[in-house]
């Protein structure tokens, strides 16, 4: 394991390359192997998760040619996959995992899916009751991985109305019924981010969708064909809510960074960061591969103040900022009246148990927190450097990455490596950004 060590900033400078964004890679990878023909894929993460995808892929027999972010994937449609005799190892990565195996059931490849020890003790269940009820045999320990899949079976479409807001599960079922016999009809109560469906639409998948008064149907047909279709990835979001948080917090930071996705189902995290006066300016909207992307330029500001005193993060916003809550407990820290976060119970399966994880180091660092069992509240607070841990969560490093520019004295994040995961390089664009 090893330490990284952060000082005081004053402010934030300069621009800002971000890697390709995680959830929309894993995709594109995915539903490239899955459609005829050989798609460029530009700016692909640079993440291990995404690589653990690719990996994943190469075993079940498609090339992948990897050149810095530019990876070519040689389609292979429906047929041709081998069933691989070593177990596939996902990693670190729920998204690598939830999805192939949708995928792989609808394929009927008989395969072994390992993760690494956090991921080992992740939800699985969630996915595996949708591919059975579909007609996949999924042996599992208990609802966890390793995960199991018998070769051969043959799917049939269903409608599956997901339990908990889950993109993950959402596009599991989804990858599994573009194989499968008839539609698949999958519907959400709270919407979950719409990726799959509008990569399917890039590759020439009919994808319909309901939206009711109570919950959205999204259906595909089985049998769909997709064709191969270049793209650039978007910046990802999620990677750039760190900068956005810090650049706020510090008066006399201007940061931009270009290309950033703004699929309205991930932005709620700009809205969060207005709604306590932080100053984000959304500059050059366009489109990429079906995806809204624009140019962000987030400024500091002396003081930040929430607009609505009675705000509380809570609901179906929640699935919407999901991975951005522990920079956003960071940014409460920094907030006239801080913040609180309810209804995210799904914190406590991710990476780490991140609201635990969260309050920890948050009382480390001095602030003034109180733990819920499905959120966490945070009052303004003057942070002190301490050493805290990583988690072995890449999210959990970064946001303590940025509270470590906003304490007072040195800050150490025991375990940084794992941002790995997914933002290689983030300590050192972070430190070419600081002024001191
Ligand atoms: C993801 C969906 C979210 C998110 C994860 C990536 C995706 O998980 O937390 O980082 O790419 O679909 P859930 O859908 O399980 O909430």
């Amino acid at each position: 394991m090893h330490n990284m060590k952060i000082l005081p900033a004053r402010s934030l400078r300069g621009e800002i390359r971000l890697p390709g964004d995680k959830s929309i890679s894993h995709r594109a990878a995915i539903l490239s192997a899955l459609a005829h023909g050989v798609t460029t894929i530009s700016n692909f993460a640079s993440s291990a998760d995404c690589r653990s995808t690719v990996e994943v892929l190469r075993a079940v027999g498609i090339t992948v040619k990897i050149d810095g972010s530019t990876v070519r994937v040689t389609g292979r449609g429906s047929k041709g996959f081998s069933s691989p005799k070593l177990p596939l190892d996902c990693g670190n990565s729920g998204t690598t995992m939830r999805l192939f195996a949708g995928m792989a059931s609808g394929l009927g490849l008989g395969c072994k899916l390992i993760g690494d020890e956090s991921l080992t003790g992740r939800p699985m269940q969630r996915i595996i009751e949708p591919l059975t009820n579909m007609g996949a045999e999924i042996a599992s320990t208990d609802g966890h991985a390793p995960l199991l899949l018998a070769a051969g079976r043959k799917l049939t479409g269903t409608e599956y109305a997901i339990p908990v807001a889950s993109a993950q599960i959402k596009s599991s079922i989804l990858l599994a019924g573009l194989n499968a016999e008839g539609t698949t009809t999958v519907i959400e109560k709270v919407v979950t981010r719409d990726h799959t469906e509008r990569m399917l639409r890039h590759f020439g998948v009919e994808v319909t969708e309901t939206i009711g008064a109570e919950d959205r149907r999204i259906t595909v047909a089985g049998g769909a064909a997709l064709k191969a279709a270049d793209m650039t990835i978007p910046a990802d979001i999620s990677a750039a809510a760190f900068f956005a948080v810090a650049a706020s917090a510090l008066a006399g930071s201007e940061i931009s960074m270009p290309g950033v996705g703004l699929n309205p189902s991930r932005t709620a995290v700009l809205e969060v960061l207005r709604r306590c006066g932080a100053r984000i300016e959304v500059i050059g909207r366009r489109e990429a591969a079906n995806e809204p992307v624009c140019d962000l330029v987030v400024s500091g500001k002396e003081d930040l103040k929430r607009t609505d005193p009675n705000f509380v993060i809570r609901g179906a916003m929640v699935a919407n900022l999901i991975d951005e809550i522990p920079i956003l407990a960071v940014l409460a820290t920094q907030v006239d009246g801080g913040l609180e976060f309810r209804d995210a119970l799904e914190l406590r399966v991710k990476e780490s148990d991140r609201i635990a994880a969260m309050v920890a180091n948050l009382k480390l660092m001095g602030a003034d927190v109180q733990e819920f069992t499905d959120g966490l509240r945070v009052g303004r607070s003057r942070l002190r450097g301490a050493a805290v841990a990583s988690f072995g969560d890449h999210r959990i490093a970064m946001a303590f990455a940025v509270a470590g520019l906003l304490a007072k004295g040195e800050t150490t994040i025991v375990g940084h490596e794992c941002v790995d995961v997914s933002f290689p390089g983030f300590f050192q664009i972070l430190e070419s950004v600081v002024v001191r």
